[in-house]
């Protein structure tokens, strides 16, 4: 039997790993071992609640104001303990946070196989996204297993010079946790507020973003919904306290835009499913919307998930005030402009990632998706 053990920290990586977590637990041929860091703990837990994922390990390592250095030092030294004990046949890690890396390096260190899901995003410039870009390309110099989401990102791999028997084009498995989360008979009270109304969905968490390209974003935000009444825009904000202290700075009074406490996944992707438009700097988020045929303004210069760029559903209008407000504006005014961003097109997935990723690891190979 192999024992496979997953580790991650934070919410985008809860949202993508645990419906992994329950593929592999039905698997015969697999024992499943589950070590989460805490790096988040609120929006960590409210994940592993709707998908009644229960850690053998938590790590609590979260602490309010964390630095880069302390997340992967904490991480790098609490793992250590737990992957010794458990002697693992392969560890997963998701993604790219510090979490990934820091999981991802202590293997290394004990010399224990790393497979990583959702391998070979790139930018190709390390500080944007920041630290992202980094952790990531760093995981691939370790990892025996990669799963790329796509045929472009296993292209970003093979040309990097991995071994192409060690990379899987399995799709991204947030298109299977989306398979249980939206539904026909969905209702929320913010919903009932919205009304009518379009509903715009706003989320802003990046690192690189804190300080003056967020209050930008949020500054042109707050125009273009000053100036359109037939929007309501619901904002679950991000737990980080640099995030709120700018969004109540920029957005406090203004009676259109509703800011909440994150959502679980359920409430999230019903929301993408309903909005009229999206603006973010998210990473899962570009990944979700374009299912939905919802229109993306991405606030960020360059994005590691093009596929969405080229399929026209995303737009990286990055971080000037006058960008987004003429942008936004735009996808208001003129209905051609967004009805040429708001068609359905799936080119992360196609809900079947999870299985050939269990597939591979319980047999050797999976079929793979092919775009
Ligand atoms: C982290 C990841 C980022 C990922 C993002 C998803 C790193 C370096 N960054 O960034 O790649 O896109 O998660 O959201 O790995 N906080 C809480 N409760 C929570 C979560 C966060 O209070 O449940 C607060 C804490 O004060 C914490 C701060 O938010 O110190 C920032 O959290 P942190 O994980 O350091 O950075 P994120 O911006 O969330
Ligand atoms: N999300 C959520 N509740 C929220 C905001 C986002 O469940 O209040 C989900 C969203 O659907 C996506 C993921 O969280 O799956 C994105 O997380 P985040 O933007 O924090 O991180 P990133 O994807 O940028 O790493």
């Amino acid at each position: 039997m192999k024992k496979v053990m997953l580790v991650f920290g934070t919410r985008p990586e809860a949202i993508k790993m645990c419906p992994l977590v329950n593929e592999l637990k039905g698997r015969t041929g697999i024992k499943t071992v589950v070590c989460v860091t805490g790096q988040h703990r609120q929006m960590l837990d409210q994940v592993l609640a709707a998908f009644d994922v229960t850690p053998d390990y938590d790590l609590s390592l979260m602490k309010e104001g964390q630095t880069l250095f302390d997340i992967t030092t904490g991480v790098l030294n609490e793992t250590k303990d737990v992957l010794t004990k458990e002697k693992p046949d392969v560890v997963l890690v998701h993604g790219d946070t510090s979490t990934t890396f820091a999981a991802a390096l202590a293997c290394y260190y004990l010399q224990i196989p790393v497979g990583h899901v959702e391998a070979g995003l790139r930018t190709y410039d390390i500080y944007s996204p920041y630290p992202e870009e980094f952790n990531r390309e760093a995981v691939s110099c370790i990892s025996s297993y990669n799963f790329a989401p796509t045929r472009l990102a296993a292209d970003n791999l093979i040309r990097e010079g991995k071994n192409p028997e060690t990379v899987f084009v399995t799709g991204n498995t947030v298109i299977d946790a989306m398979k249980h989360t939206v539904t026909d008979d969905y209702s929320h009270p913010e919903l009932d507020w919205v009304g009518d109304k379009k509903l715009i969905l706003i989320t802003a968490h990046r690192r690189e973003n804190l300080g003056e390209p967020m209050h930008s974003m949020f500054r042109a935000i707050r125009r273009v919904l000053e100036e359109h009444p037939e929007c309501r825009a619901i904002y679950p904000i991000h737990m980080n306290p640099v995030v709120r202290k700018a969004a109540d700075e920029e957005l406090s009074g203004c009676d259109t835009i509703h800011i909440i406490e994150p959502v679980d996944v359920f409430d999230c992707h019903n929301f993408e499913a309903r909005c009229h438009l999206c603006l973010t700097d998210s990473g899962g988020i570009q990944e979700e919307c374009p299912s939905y045929g919802k229109p993306v303004l991405v606030m960020r210069s360059v994005t590691e998930r093009p596929e969405g760029v080229d399929a026209g559903t995303l737009r990286l209008v990055g971080t000037d005030e006058e960008t987004i407000y003429n942008n936004f504006r735009e996808l208001l005014e003129d209905e051609k402009a967004y009805e040429a961003m708001a068609h359905a097109c799936n080119p992360y997935g196609d809900g079947n990632a999870c299985k050939r990723i269990a597939d591979v690891l319980e047999k050797g190979s999976c079929e793979p998706w092919n775009v």
